[in-house]
């Protein structure tokens, strides 16, 4: 058995992440390790709740720091509950996104500070993170092309303009570029079966 590892994938809305996370999902798998697969914001009943509140409630217009401590106190009880203790038992998790997404949507997106952002996750996760990220890259007008392809309802974020997801993708680049050992950018571009190669790619190499 190889040791348990904590993987995240990244990007702005529309990039593609749900065949990434299948390919993820199929490589550890065929590793004959134990995988369990949750996203961010929610994973546990408790912060699918806290979820709700931050993707579909419009009961009144949520400022934007308790947007940024609705999302870490979903986070806590995500860690805590859930990926601290699958990791434990040895099972690899797998998340549709995760801490990164504060820094790109709250600090790039919303404008908060980079610094109170890193303070509060200290705070309440201490040096917690993932042992890889995949930032799926596109430009954002391919993204949101798809998002609207989807003809689902939108979420609040998904009715921001095109400046929020420019701000959004700069600061998740600008991430990557602090941390290129934990974040690798894939230009999601392509098509899906070249952006799936990069990824299996990736994880041999780190992995195998
Ligand atoms: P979701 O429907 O999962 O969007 P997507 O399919 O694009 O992942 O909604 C998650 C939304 O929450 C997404 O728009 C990004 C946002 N988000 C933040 O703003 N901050 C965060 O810390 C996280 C985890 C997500």
């Amino acid at each position: 058995m190889k040791e348990a590892r904590f993987i995240s994938v990244e990007g702005t809305d529309g990039a593609g992440k749900t065949s990434v996370l299948a390919t993820i999902e199929a490589w550890v798998k065929a590793q004959g390790e134990t995988l369990i697969t949750t996203r961010e914001p929610g994973g546990t009943p408790l912060a699918e709740q806290i979820r709700e509140l931050l993707l579909n409630s419009r009961c009144d217009k949520l400022d934007d720091a308790a947007e940024l401590l609705l999302m870490m106190a979903a986070r806590v009880q995500h860690v805590r509950t859930k990926i601290q203790p699958a990791l434990a038992m040895g099972q690899w998790v797998l998340s549709d996104r995760f801490f990164d997404a504060s820094y790109a949507y709250q600090g790039g997106g919303r404008g908060l500070s980079v610094e109170r952002i890193d303070q509060l996750h200290r705070w309440a996760i201490g040096d917690f993170q993932p042992d890889l990220t995949i930032l799926l890259d596109v430009p954002v007008e391919i993204g949101q092309a798809r998002v609207a392809h989807r003809g689902d309802e939108k979420t609040r974020f998904e009715e921001e303009q095109t400046a929020f997801f420019e701000r959004v993708r700069q600061a998740y680049l600008a991430r990557a570029a602090a941390a290129p050992e934990r974040i690798v950018v894939i230009d999601a571009r392509v098509d899906q079966v070249a952006v799936q190669q990069a990824v299996i790619e990736v994880l041999t190499e780190r992995w195998s």
